[in-house]
């Protein structure tokens, strides 16, 4: 059967599948940012003449900006799994590990195929379906159950944190993978599929079992590169968190009235996370997840309470009788004209222990409530933690968390205790990006980091420290941050201290409101900012900014990588997913490809001559977009997450788009590349 969507494509290469799955037709709604913040506030740069610099041979003459900041390891290096001695495997200094990107691009290609460079080799490690718990049923794709949906792998995983375990019984390397499941394509899922209002309740039950997060152990094969699931034994730290899974609200707004429901009339305990996307890895081990579209999931039978429309406004809620993805038939808190507060206990970011099975994941409200894209940690230079911080939508803005303490290195249950609470004290910032104008040729300025709030006293004029961290969005509108072009992933490259921001497109900027960080109307294939903090000092409230990529086809005059030329790089469009590897290379997964290719990983120097020479290392199958790489620490496995492959429109389990990775219907995986 035919689905009646039109099939014309949203934006980009982007489906109409993925944005009604994904982020609820967000483009169909109106800019939630209606606040009158300047999209560029420097009077010097409201003289800049974009064009000239974005048309034509001013590009070219942009400037290689200053890509060696301090050298300030990142803190979530010293979370590695793997280190230790590498193994030979016989290839000379020029190409031993994958950090040396010693590969032949990978060419722009619409294949449904996982494709890598010539000499590399790739393998499903974990698929939707797969066991899970010990006592997991086998997958049926016809005959899908919660139960056992429950404790098999999730749907559309997204981001991948890989952490140590030591050998196993047969003294094989073992790790554990962590990832987590952004959202659930029910189209592809379900033969018949029309929508959730005439699903049956069962289906529902399957997709919000199908969300949250997958912990999984997971051994090398030999001395390979290459690493595979574990099928059985105990796996006494694998486990499933879904939608239903009871966490725990911790921090200043833990508590707080805006997060009592009739059910929980405490404010400290909500069932269930949604739309993980991207996230982090923190230090002491553990593993944080960003809960980005979550508006999508909640609906109204009618009128909705008036003191909650300024804030549903700003989020993307509705305020008044809508449908949604008819979850409230099986649960009434998705309801919101019951249960208004219920929205207030998703958006945050989420920590869980992978080992820690019994621990109940955490939703750390000291880090804000917004879109959150992901949370990758580094340190100050006097020992605390710093998680910069995406709100991904159409001109919102980038924040940064500060620790109030500093993390202890010791491996004692008492310092383990101690780091737990790191992200429940601190200071919450947002991101205001100044241009110094067109005049020295590139687009570069200085920034600041405007508090909010502390764990003790907020910044924010007539807002409390819990108002400000429940409604960070109306909180930062009050103080002029500045609108950024879907702020994605921020990683800081653990090698230069340097930090990098995705800001993957804006389609809708015109040509009035670009500004010299986001210097593109119409912004299709997005760009990458490079951020110094002064002092290479991560808890610096000012630094300094440059744009890094201008992505798109290389023979697009408005492009620009870095300074590199252009006729060598690959095209790279839609940057989304940010890792360095242990070179301190940037690599950039992307999503919605508007370039007529798959979406593809890409790697690039950040440094030196080589700076901005990006290169295409693999590219997904058909319909996918690839998430959460990581480049294990001894640089021979990259790991990606190949996210709704076959999600084209049209597509049905009858005639899928993809047959990725089995030949029959698609399935999200989480997959290995290695040197063969
Ligand atoms: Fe789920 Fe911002 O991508
Ligand atoms: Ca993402
Ligand atoms: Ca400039």
């Amino acid at each position: 059967m035919k689905r009646l969507l039109p099939l014309l494509p949203r934006h980009g290469s982007r489906s109409r599948l993925t944005c009604e799955f994904r982020c609820g037709n967000a483009c169909d709604h109106p800019v939630p940012n209606r606040s009158d913040n300047p999209y560029f506030a420097d009077v010097a740069a409201s003289a800049l003449s974009r064009r000239s610099l974005l048309k034509g041979t001013a590009v070219g003459a942009l400037v290689i900006g200053g890509a060696a900041g301090a050298a300030v390891p990142s803190a979530a290096a010293a979370a590695s799994p793997t280190d230790g001695p590498r193994p030979s495997n016989g290839r000379g200094s020029g190409g031993s590990r994958i950090s040396d990107l010693a590969f032949t691009p990978v060419a722009p290609n619409t294949r449904d195929a996982l494709v890598v460079p010539d000499g590399y080799a790739q393998a499903v490690v974990a698929s939707w379906g797969d066991p899970v718990l010990p006592d997991a049923p086998e997958f049926d794709f016809e005959i899908q159950t919660a139960a056992a949906q429950e404790k098999q792998f999730g749907y559309n995983c997204d981001y991948v944190s890989v952490l140590p375990l030591g050998s196993g019984s047969r003294g094989g390397e073992r790790a554990l993978l962590v990832t987590n499941h952004e959202y659930t394509d029910e189209a592809l899922m379900f033969r018949g599929w029309a929508n959730g209002a005439s699903a049956s309740e069962e289906q529902l039950r399957v997709s919000l079992a199908a969300h949250g997060m997958s912990v999984v152990e997971i051994e090398r094969v030999g001395r390979t590169g290459r690493w595979k699931l574990v099928t059985s034994g105990r796996r006494p730290f694998n486990k499933r968190v879904t939608a239903t899974t009871a966490h725990v609200i911790t921090g200043p707004a833990a508590g707080h009235g805006l997060l009592k429901t009739a059910a929980d009339p405490t404010g400290r305990r909500v069932l269930g996370t949604l739309n993980n996307c991207a996230g982090g890895t923190t230090p002491w081990g553990t593993v944080l997840s960003g809960e980005e579209n979550f508006n999508q999931y909640f609906e109204a039978s009618g009128a909705v309470d008036p003191a909650h429309v300024p804030a549903f406004t700003r989020y993307g809620l509705p305020t008044a009788k809508a449908a949604g993805k008819s979850w409230a038939r099986i649960d009434e808190r998705f309801d919101l004209t019951k249960n208004p507060n219920e929205a207030n206990r998703f958006g945050w970011i989420v920590e869980l222990d992978p080992y820690d099975p019994e621990a109940p994941p955490r939703k750390r409200t000291m880090l804000g409530r917004f879109k959150h894209e992901g949370a990758e940690v580094t340190s100050t230079r006097d020992g605390r933690i710093v998680a910069y911080l995406g709100d991904d939508e159409r001109f919102d803005y980038l924040y940064k968390f500060v620790s109030r303490d500093r993390y202890r290195t010791t491996r004692t249950a008492a310092a383990h205790r101690h780091n737990m609470s790191l992200l429940d004290r601190g200071t919450l910032y947002v991101a205001k990006f100044t241009g110094d104008g067109a005049d020295d040729g590139e687009y570069d300025g200085t920034g600041e980091w405007i508090p909010l709030t502390s764990d003790e006293e907020s910044f924010v004029d007539g807002m409390s420290v819990a108002e400000v961290l429940v409604h960070t969005r109306l909180a930062a509108d009050k103080v002029g941050p500045t609108k950024m072009d879907r702020p994605e992933d921020v990683e800081r490259n653990p090698v230069t201290g340097s930090v990098y921001m995705a800001c993957t497109n804006n389609s809708n900027r015109t040509a009035e409101q670009v500004d010299e960080a986001n210097p593109r109307a119409a912004n299709k294939h997005g760009h990458v900012v490079e951020i110094d903090e002064s002092r290479g000092d991560a808890a610096a409230t000012s630094f300094s900014w440059r744009l890094f990529l201008v992505c798109g086809d290389p023979g697009d005059p408005t492009t620009y990588f870095g300074g590199y030329d252009k006729s060598k790089v690959s095209p790279i469009s839609c940057p989304d997913n940010l890792a360095f590897d242990g070179a301190g290379n940037l690599w950039i997964s992307t999503d919605g490809n508007a370039l007529e290719s798959n979406d593809g990983l890409f790697a690039t120097p950040v440094r030196g001559p080589e700076r901005g020479h990006v290169r295409q290392f693999l590219t997904v199958p058909v319909g996918a977009e690839t998430c959460g790489p990581l480049v294990t620490p001894d640089q021979r496995t990259v790991f990606v997450a190949v996210q709704h492959p076959g999600e084209v429109d049209g597509a049905t389990p009858e005639e899928p788009a993809s047959r990725w990775p089995y030949g029959g219907q698609p399935h999200p995986s989480v997959a290995c590349v290695w040197m063969d």
